[in-house]
């Protein structure tokens, strides 16, 4: 094997960084005064989504600030729906807007094949983002897990829970399963394109994979999931991924048994000693700051960031978030996260020379 020149890849191969990368989920955003700036002047959301230029501009955004070891590509997992022919619209402060699935004729509606004339803008985005991105920073793409995706094209909205999601799971499991096969076939064919024009490795965002029992979770997440990787892989054999879920607790490591994912992103609230000893023995892992100790900064900070370090960074580690970048984080504090973990405390030693 060749060692990665980037070190978030060379992390994905399994080593372990004597400097752990270090990337955040929702990286660029809202708590940005440049992506602001930006954002008043564009029409909608999506149109800024749609937009090769701006889309590029605001992935490296976050990337020149802070220098960190990924850029993820600015876009979101709802461009999947509207490439199946949903209507979806971002209300301002409001969060998205689907056209819910009520019953099986609507879910007839939908194309039967993701329409990649849609998703042109994302693929050239990324051929422009990587024109601009310094070698050793590695490019992420990303999808959303289909269990996600269907939750919102089903509510048409995100809700406290996914209620409507999980009781259409319950009332109509046929019709429920084949929107979950059109999901897991658009999420291969869009990964797929998104490493043809250029990504280093993608993520898959499970959001809502906590809301579930343990068999609607091996069903709704666990398989889907694992049919996505192997057909990727099929076409891509060195594909990259990276799977998100959140919430799924104990249920990553039946996860990880069954979807070859190259890491495991955790969200904040899993218990630190678990996570080394059944997941990160097994797997890289990224994670898991609670996105409220980046908000709150200070000592709470340092004390929560220090903790995950002294944990994980003895193994294959990536730092980041448990779940996306809040919107009033103080840009002052991301800095001051990023000093931390890149000044690597010296009593962080590799696991193989702990006692
Ligand atoms: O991480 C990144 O920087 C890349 C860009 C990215 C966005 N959304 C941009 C975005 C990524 C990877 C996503 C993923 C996404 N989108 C998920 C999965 C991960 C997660 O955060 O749970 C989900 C569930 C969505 C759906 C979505 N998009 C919601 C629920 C919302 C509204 C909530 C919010 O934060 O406003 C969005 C909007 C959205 N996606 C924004 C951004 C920067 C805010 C839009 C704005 O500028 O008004």
């Amino acid at each position: 094997m060749t060692l990665a020149t980037k070190s978030l890849l060379r992390v994905l191969d399994g080593l372990r960084e004597p400097i752990p990368p270090v990337w955040l989920m929702r990286q660029a955003g809202r708590y940005l005064p440049e992506y602001r700036a930006l954002r008043e002047k564009a029409g909608s959301f999506l149109e800024l989504c749609f937009d090769p230029k701006s889309a590029a501009e605001i992935t490296l955004q976050p990337v020149r600030r802070f220098s960190f070891d990924a850029a993820i590509l600015f876009s979101d997992i709802l461009v999947v729906p509207h490439a199946l022919g949903q209507r979806v619209v971002f209300e301002e402060g409001e969060g998205p807007r689907l056209d819910a699935i009520q019953d099986a004729s609507a879910l007839a509606r939908l194309h039967r094949e993701i329409d990649h004339g849609r998703l042109e803008p994302v693929y050239e985005a990324i051929s422009l983002v990587k024109r601009d991105l310094p070698k050793a920073t590695a490019l992420l793409g990303f999808c959303g897990a289909p269990w996600t995706l269907a939750t919102y094209m089903i509510a048409g909205r995100g809700t406290d829970d996914q209620r409507p999601g999980r009781l259409f799971a319950y009332r109509h499991p046929r019709e429920f399963a084949k929107l979950i096969d059109l999901l897991v076939d658009a999420s291969v064919s869009y990964l797929s394109r998104q490493f043809a024009a250029g990504v280093d490795a993608v993520q898959i965002f499970d959001t809502w994979a906590g809301v579930l029992p343990a068999g609607e979770f091996h069903n709704w997440c666990v398989e889907p999931c694992a049919r996505i990787v192997t057909a990727v892989r099929k076409k891509i054999p060195n594909a990259k991924i990276i799977g998100f879920l959140r919430g799924a607790g104990t249920g990553l490591t039946s996860y990880i048994q069954a979807v070859a994912v190259d890491a495991v992103s955790l969200d904040w609230t899993i218990d630190l000693a678990f996570a080394r000893d059944h997941i990160q023995r097994q797997r890289p892992v990224q994670g898991n700051l609670d996105p409220l100790a980046l908000l709150a900064g200070g000592a709470a900070l340092e004390r929560a960031t220090d903790a995950i370090l002294e944990v994980f960074a003895g193994g294959p580690f990536i730092f980041n978030l448990g779940h996306g970048i809040l919107p009033d984080t103080p840009v002052a504090h991301v800095e001051q996260l990023v000093r931390r973990v890149r000044s690597a405390p010296a009593h962080i030693a590799p696991a193989d020379q702990k006692q």
